[in-house]
């Protein structure tokens, strides 16, 4: 049962995590945070915020596959499951709590 529990939690986030830290971190940060020169300078939102939290998991994945502003698409290049498991991800960074100290950080910007 452990095994099982470790193997599906690993399932639905490391494999998205690493890819994460490749694709995505440039600009939303490893933490979803946005802190990074790259995402200041585009103005990525926290991704711990409610405004992005409080979109559904649909709308998460359309963004990560289509792409939205300056953001590019992943549609052409992952699979669709690998784009769900950044949703997953995404999702994780609220689990986490680090969002109010995010808050408070990036209003003294
Ligand atoms: C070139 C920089 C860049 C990269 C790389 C990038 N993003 Fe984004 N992302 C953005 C920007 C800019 C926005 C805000 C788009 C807007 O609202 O106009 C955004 C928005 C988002 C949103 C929606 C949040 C919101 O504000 O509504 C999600 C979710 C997201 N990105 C996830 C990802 C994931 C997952 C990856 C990697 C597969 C990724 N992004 C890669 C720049 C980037």
């Amino acid at each position: 049962m452990f095994l099982a529990a470790f193997w599906l939690n690993g399932q639905s986030v490391e494999p998205g995590k690493r890819r994460f830290d490749a694709l995505c971190a440039g600009c939303h940060g490893a933490d979803g945070t946005g802190n990074t020169p790259a995402g200041k300078s585009l103005k990525v939102r926290d991704l711990h915020l409610s405004d992005v939290q409080g979109q559904s998991d649909a709308q998460l994945l359309n963004t990560i596959s289509n792409g939205k502003g300056k953001m590019p698409g992943e549609g052409e290049r992952t699979a669709e499951k690998v784009r769900w498991n950044f949703v997953s991800l995404v999702r994780s960074f609220a689990k986490k709590g680090a969002g109010e100290k995010a808050k408070s950080e990036s209003s003294q910007n």
